[in-house]
């Protein structure tokens, strides 16, 4: 490597040439030298050529060997070459200081002793060497500290357009978004709040979710926070439906949705959310749903006008069948289900010949099996209605009875479902207390006694234990 190195001699006198480049050639076969004659001509050459050392006379005409020197180190492309001055000047400390001053790396007074030259050009690539390794690190962190800015001057333009972007679209939509610490301090909300709730985004500033809400609203909303916090593991938004009230008194339907917030170290923060005005689809479920149960009473009174006996019995059974689902605490869910099936479960009476149904006093036993079949009949007509709830297979047990004495599958216990079970009690309660056209109303003492007394044989025993304190405990009356 060596062998091959590079150098160049600036000296204004052309035999001084001669003598160093036969010098460093004999010394160095492989290696190159190049030769100026002056110090433009000589800068020129270490720019063109990055030689591993420069030669360099002191006295020359127009620029002598200092200021050459000093070019090279103040320019970047050559500042890394090492420069030995050879002069024959007067040797004094002040030259060797000056060299020095000006970034000379060596210093060869002549007469020099060519050995002394070699080992100086040898020390000279060394420091090349180094001084280019230096120098291709320093580009190269550079470079990389340039990359590393550019990366984080875009990283930096993309976020704040994000951010832009959020606050477009949390300051522009419809829902009212919000940010809450953990003491339910509001700690943000866009300006829709106003809209829904009546107060700006300024009023709401560092007040709390309880100053805003009144008692009831204040400890429905508190209890979805708790479970909020609860379900966090499950990584789910929770959702709330309800009502508020708004600055002005009125009241909004409104749907909360809202997760708990950690920081970076995983400490819990707060809550974000969104709450959505909900009154319009409220209002069009609550329609829907009139509407459909209209429709079933409408059907229900139907059924009934072809029994002229029995007119408006599967209303009060309903009516009956409800209170004694609220007296058990089922869920709303079960006690729309047993509403709707309970208008509905003589509908399979439609077929069953009227004149059997309308016949005073007893059935044969052939007239009897006919309308037994109003069971499965009522299954038939209901089993293809798309309801949330399985009113069709309700309607099929309703004549169940726990000792499997019942039609038409003589099920037994709890193989009869919950609401048909409740179904069979209101049933028979409002049939003895009404008039039959084989019978007088028995009333509802008869009545009550009847359950009490097939209590768990034929009766769930708490469903009979609700009727029976619906009646005396609520007052209930048909
Ligand atoms: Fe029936």
């Amino acid at each position: 490597m060596i062998d091959k190195l590079k150098v160049l001699a600036i000296d204004d006198r052309q035999d001084n040439l001669i003598v160093l480049q036969a010098i460093v050639s004999d010394a160095f076969p492989e290696s190159k030298t190049f030769t100026a004659t002056n110090g433009p001509s000589g800068i020129d050459i270490a720019l063109t050529e990055d030689p591993d050392v420069i030669l360099l006379d002191i006295v020359m005409p127009e620029m002598d060997g200092f200021e050459v020197c000093r070019r090279l180190k103040k320019d970047e492309n050559t500042e890394h070459i090492p420069v030995v001055f050879i002069t024959a000047m007067k040797t004094d400390s002040s030259t060797h200081i000056k060299a020095l001053d000006v970034g000379g790396e060596g210093f060869l007074s002549k007469p020099f002793d060519e050995s002394e030259l070699i080992a100086q050009i040898r020390a000279m690539a060394k420091i090349k060497s180094a001084n280019q390794m230096r120098k291709n690190e320093r580009e190269r962190l550079e470079a990389l500290v340039f990359e590393r800015t550019r990366e984080l001057h875009e990283e930096l333009e993309e976020r704040q357009r994000l951010e832009k972007l959020y606050r477009l679209l949390a300051e522009n939509t419809k829902d009212c978004i919000w940010l809450l610490k953990m003491d339910y301090e509001i700690a943000y909300m866009n300006p829709s709040c106003k809209e829904l709730f009546g107060f700006s985004p300024e009023e709401l500033q560092d007040k709390c979710l309880h100053e805003l809400c009144d008692t009831e609203d204040r400890s429905k909303i508190l209890a979805f926070f708790d479970s909020v916090r609860l379900e966090e593991a499950s990584g789910r938004y929770l959702s709330l439906e309800t009502e508020l009230s708004r600055k002005d008194g009125g009241r909004v339907s409104v749907e909360m949705t809202a997760r708990l917030v950690r920081d970076e170290k995983g400490r819990a923060i707060g809550f974000q959310g969104v709450t959505r005005d909900i009154t319009e689809r409220v209002a069009s479920a609550r329609k829907l749903e009139e509407a459909f149960y209209s429709l079933v009473r409408v059907v229900s009174d139907l059924v009934d006008k072809g029994d002229p006996y029995t007119a408006g019995h599967q209303r009060n059974v309903s009516r009956l069948a409800v209170a004694i689902a609220q007296e058990l605490s089922l869920n709303n869910g079960l006690r729309e289900s047993i509403a709707v099936s309970a208008l509905l479960h003589d509908i399979g009476k439609l077929l069953v010949p009227a004149e059997i149904l309308a016949k005073p006093g007893k059935l044969s036993e052939i007239e009897f099996e006919l309308t037994k079949r109003h069971a499965d009949a009522g299954y038939e007509i209901l089993r293809n209605a798309r309801l949330p709830w399985p009113v069709a297979e309700i309607i099929r047990q309703h004549h169940e009875r726990l000792d499997c004495s019942g039609y038409p599958q003589a099920l037994c216990g709890e193989n009869i479902r919950l609401e048909a079970r409740i179904l069979a009690v209101a049933d028979v309660v409002e049939a003895m207390s009404s008039h039959r056209p084989y019978r007088p109303a028995l009333g509802v003492d008869k009545a009550l006694e009847e359950i009490q007394a097939n209590r768990g044989r034929l009766y769930d025993t708490e469903v009979v234990d609700a009727c029976t304190r619906v009646f005396r405990e609520r007052d209930f009356q048909f």
